[in-house]
This record gives C-alpha cells, sequence and structure tokens, in this order.
C-alpha cells in the first residue's frame, strides 16, 4: 500500500498486502536502500542542525546511548517569579493572540489556518483537516488553559498566520506521575516558512506553560529533532479500497485485480462481539478503570481519571467513537475499543475531496481477543463510511496489525518529552499514549 503518511517526511513505498495478507513491493530494494542512503545522510548532518533545539532542555543527540545521565526533569522548575512575565518579541508586522476556542467565530478562523497550512504527506496530495468540532474537543478538555491556545496575527490585516498549543495532562512515566503539557498544532502559514518563527512560537508556548507551574511537555512530530522517546509507524487499514487507489492513497498490488482487492477489504455486516455496543456516560467510571489498570503496563501512559475519560472517551458524532463489551450475563465491561476521526483533504483531485480517516484511540482487550475487537471496530468504521482506518504500533497494536490486513506506511511518528530524559528509546509496544 503506497501509503501516503501525513506525519512522514520519507517516500511512499509501494506495499499492498497482497491476497496473504503479505507485504509485496517489486522495488523493495531500491526503496530500502534509499532510505537507509537518507538516514546515513543524516545523522551524518545531525550534529551541525538544529540551533534552536541545542539550546532546549530536551535529549541531545551527543547524549545518547550515555547511561550514566539520570532519568528525569533535565532542568529543575524555577520560581515563578523568575519566569518571563512579557511574551516574546514577534517581528514588527506581527502580534500574540490567545484564541478563545470556545467562540465558533475563533474556532473558524483557526480551522481556516490549519486546513490550509497544516501536516500534508511529501508529495503534497493529502492535507489534515481537523474539524472545527474536534479542535474545540482536543483543545477544551477539564482544566484548560486558554492562555495555552497561541496565535499570531497580521497586525495590519488581522489574519491568522500562525498557531500553537498546549493541553495540561498528567502523564506517567515509568513510576512517576508527571505535570505535563502536550503540544500540538504548531503551524505557520505557508508564505511564512523558514523564517524562525517555529522557534518563537514554541518558546512562547513553554513559556505560558512555566507560568502555570508546570515543567515538562509531550509532542509528535514527523520530523527527526532532538531526541525520540520513541519512534512509532502508521498503519492503514483499508475499508474503502476503490477510492484509496482512485485519490492515490494506495496503489494496488502487484499481480492484483481491483475486484480481488475488494473482495480482500471486505467486511461483515455487523459486528460479531456479543455485548459490542456503544459506550454511554454510565459507563465512565467502568471503563476508567479498565483503561487505568491497563495502562498500567506501559512506561509512557496518560494518568486518566473519570473527568478525563468523560471528555477524551465518551462517543462525540465525528470526533471520537468508543465501544465497550458488556458480558450478557453479568454485565460487567470487560472490552473497550475508541478511535478518533481526523479528515484529510485531497488535494487536486477531480473526484474525491475528503479522505475519512478512523485512527485507532485506545484499546483494552480483558476477555475478548484483542483481533476479535479491533476486528468489530473496523466493522463499525466500515458501516459509518470511513475509507481507512489508521493505527500506530504503540501499546498491543503490532499483535492485530498484519493479521486485521492493515499495510504500513511510509513515515515515521517521533515521540517526544520536553525537559525530561529517560534513559532508553522505548519500543514502541512500551508505549502507552495516543496524541491527537
Ligand atoms: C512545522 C512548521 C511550523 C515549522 O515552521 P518553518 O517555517 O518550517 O520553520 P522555522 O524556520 O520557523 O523553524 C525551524 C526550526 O523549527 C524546528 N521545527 C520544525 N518543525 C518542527 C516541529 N514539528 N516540531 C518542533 N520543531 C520543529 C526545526 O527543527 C528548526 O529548529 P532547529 O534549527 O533547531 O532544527 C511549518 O513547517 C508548518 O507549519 N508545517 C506544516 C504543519 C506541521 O508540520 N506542523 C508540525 C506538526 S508536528
Amino acid at each position: 500500500m503506497a501509503d501516503h503518511d501525513l506525519n512522514s517526511n520519507s517516500l511512499p513505498e509501494n506495499q499492498a498486502p497482497n491476497a496473504d495478507g503479505n507485504s509485496a513491493s517489486e522495488n523493495e530494494s531500491d526503496v530500502s536502500i534509499d532510505s537507509l542512503a537518507k538516514q546515513v545522510q543524516e545523522s551524518l548532518s545531525l550534529a551541525k542542525r538544529h540551533k534552536f533545539w541545542e539550546t532546549q532542555p530536551v535529549g541531545q543527540f551527543k547524549d545518547l546511548g550515555d547511561s550514566s545521565l539520570p532519568e528525569g526533569p533535565i532542568e529543575p522548575a524555577s520560581p515563578l517569579s523568575e519566569v518571563k512575565q512579557e511574551p516574546y518579541n514577534l517581528p514588527s508586522p506581527y502580534e500574540w493572540i490567545t484564541c478563545d476556542m470556545e467562540s465558533t467565530e475563533m474556532c473558524t478562523e483557526v480551522y481556516n489556518l490549519l486546513s490550509n497550512n497544516y501536516v500534508e504527506d511529501d508529495e503534497n496530495m493529502f492535507r489534515f483537516n481537523y474539524s472545527k468540532e474536534f479542535l474545540h474537543w482536543a483543545l477544551c478538555p477539564p482544566g484548560h488553559y486558554k492562555s495555552w491556545h497561541i496565535g499570531v496575527r497580521v497586525k495590519s490585516s488581522k489574519k491568522l498566520v500562525a498557531f500553537i498549543t498546549g493541553v495540561p495532562a498528567r502523564l506517567r512515566v515509568r513510576d512517576s506521575i508527571v505535570q505535563m503539557a502536550e503540544i500540538n498544532f504548531l503551524c505557520v502559514h505557508k508564505k511564512l516558512r523558514t523564517k524562525r518563527l517555529a522557534p518563537v512560537m514554541i518558546k512562547e508556548v513553554t513559556r505560558r506553560v512555566h507560568l502555570e507551574d508546570i515543567w515538562q511537555a509531550a509532542y509528535t512530530a514527523g520530523v527527526v529533532l532532538p531526541t525520540p522517546i520513541s519512534t512509532c509507524q502508521y498503519w492503514h487499514r483499508s475499508l474503502n479500497p476503490k477510492k484509496l487507489i482512485d485519490v492515490g492513497f494506495s496503489r494496488l498490488g502487484a499481480r492484483m485485480t481491483m475486484s480481488r482487492t475488494i473482495k480482500l477489504y471486505k467486511l461483515p455486516e455487523s459486528t460479531v462481539t456479543p455485548g459490542f455496543r456503544k459506550m454511554e456516560l454510565r459507563d465512565v467510571p467502568a471503563v476508567t478503570r479498565l483503561l487505568r489498570n491497563y495502562l498500567m503496563q506501559f512506561l509512557v501512559a496518560p494518568d486518566l481519571d473519570e473527568t478525563d475519560v468523560e471528555h477524551w472517551l465518551l462517543p462525540k458524532e465525528d470526533v471520537v467513537d468508543s465501544f465497550l463489551v458488556e458480558c450478557p450475563e453479568t454485565h460487567k465491561i470487560t472490552d473497550f475499543c475508541s478511535f478518533y476521526t481526523l479528515p484529510s483533504s485531497i488535494l487536486g483531485n477531480a473526484n474525491h475531496s475528503i479522505l475519512k480517516a478512523a485512527y485507532s484511540y485506545y484499546n483494552v482487550s480483558t476477555k475478548t481477543p484483542l483481533l476479535q475487537l479491533i476486528n468489530d471496530a473496523l466493522i463499525v468504521a466500515k458501516q459509518k463510511d470511513y475509507d481507512v482506518f489508521n493505527a500506530l504500533d504503540v501499546m498491543q497494536n503490532e499483535s492485530f496489525l498484519k493479521e486485521l490486513k492493515f499495510g504500513p506506511g511510509d513515515g515515521k511518528l517521533h515521540y517526544y518529552l520536553y525537559n525530561y530524559r529517560l534513559k532508553h528509546v522505548l519500543r514502541p509496544s512500551e508505549l502507552g499514549l495516543v496524541l491527537l
């Protein structure tokens, strides 16, 4: 599947699972030599790069593998009186604004900036199209700070040209619960790129996070920066293979016809697990218990309470979908699965303008095998007309990806912590965190 990851900066691979569910690629060796060359090139020039990130309290490349360095905060918290009180300077045509994401007008402005300027795949065929409802959900969780929703406007025209956000989260790193900011939606208008505005945005959000006495952050990026705590991969499960092929998201596998491909990805009309149903408000306590218990096994995971679960996991139309298995006899909640909705704009296709994608979120299996649970999630996503179901190789996802006919995407997603060092790079399966 030549699946175009919107978080990647590498070339697509021609990897359509064939009828055996294996990857078939005629130019696999070329691709791997290319990517190896790229990696070598990258690592050779790494030392000279990152003029900004080298100045920040993040793991530095030179310290990779140095296990004498302690785990935990890189710099101690400062007294609040020592935090810079004024915003960082912007070039004079621009001004800072705090975005009120509860206002529909502001949400629309942010939506317009992102839908025209946010993440694209390397070939500029697709661009993330987070909905306004999604943005409101992602940015206004319990305890959010309005001051962490930061925009930059052109003073004269008032046009919004840059954006960055944080939301508060408690993350557990091994045994420590750490208050953090989850940083997301960094975006600079296409016409203002490569002018070093991004470092100013990052410093300003950091300052505002510090003002709330929070000193750590978590973020993900498709680009390599100093230094990933883990590097994950997106996998894609075709639900509407014809459309995916028509729009260039995936390619017909070697020796495959369209009708064989459609047959390969066909799913049952309805879910198979007895007691499988949509999550409701009354399920929040049981789901919280299930999830908290499940997430304990990962080295880095969110520390979720009932308020968090209600916000992040209670179904919200076209934003987040959650299902659980209630044992028909005991009425015990035994399993849980969820996905969020993140469509992409299809750029320059005459027949289709939107790719409807579901992204695997948090899943817990205690009784229903994970494979069967996710297969039911695929069935629901198909019923709801999603074109593709995406999943990272985090948590226990590796155990179902190949078997459920997901194909690997073409890029990586790197996870980062700000001002927190880990002794070792984590395997994706040690990560219990999904950022939006
Ligand atoms: C990401 C984006 C804001 C960077 O802006 P830019 O104009 O390209 O880059 P600037 O000249 O302002 O800044 C470059 C610095 O920002 C860093 N940077 C670039 N992308 C970054 C990211 N996603 N996260 C953190 N830092 C990033 C660069 O590494 C560089 O710092 P360095 O010299 O220490 O390496 C811009 O390219 C953009 O809006 N892209 C589309 C949306 C996107 O990809 N957002 C990030 C999602 S994770």
